[in-house]
């Protein structure tokens, strides 16, 4: 089922979200089946719950055909490194910005299966990876280019 994009600046994106404590439960399963479908359909490379109103730490991301289903990821180690890309948001329909992001992460999460899983990324996947992260703490692209954009005037 498809469900309604929240575009900026819907509260639900900067609402609490929680962790969830059964990813096995019928009603997260069949929302990661849909948050997929959603994001597939608006060709989306990552949709956070709270896109699609639900304030869950939950998240999902399509890489190069390969599909993460993250439930309350975590970002353990970032490199110091950092690369400026433009950046989009399903939030944000048509809005492309530059933004910094770490080259490489890792992240330690629950699978669709409720498995412990530990990643390391670079490439797309690091920076979708910390750009889903974010939603899940109400930080949205944008607050990410002030800083940029800050830390850019001040090496000036
Ligand atoms: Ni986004």
């Amino acid at each position: 089922m498809l469900l309604e994009i929240k575009e900026n600046p819907a509260p639900v994106l900067r609402q609490k979200n929680v962790k969830i404590k059964d990813p096995l439960a019928p009603e997260i399963q069949e929302l990661i089946l849909n948050m997929f479908e959603t994001m597939h359909q608006a060709q989306g490379v990552g949709l956070a719950a709270s896109q699609v109103g639900f304030n869950l730490r939950l998240c999902v991301i399509e890489v190069e055909e390969e599909l993460y289903t993250l439930i309350n990821p975590k970002i353990t180690a970032k490199s110091r490194k950092k690369i400026l890309l433009d950046e989009g948001c399903l939030s944000f329909p048509g809005i492309f910005l530059p933004i910094a992001r770490a080259t490489q992460v890792q992240v330690r999460y629950l699978d669709q299966a409720g498995k412990p899983q530990k990643i390391k990324a670079d490439g797309l996947l690091a920076r979708a990876l910390q750009h889903e992260i974010d939603h899940l703490d109400g930080v949205l692209f944008i607050d990410r280019l002030k800083k940029s954009k800050t830390k850019d005037s001040k090496q000036k």
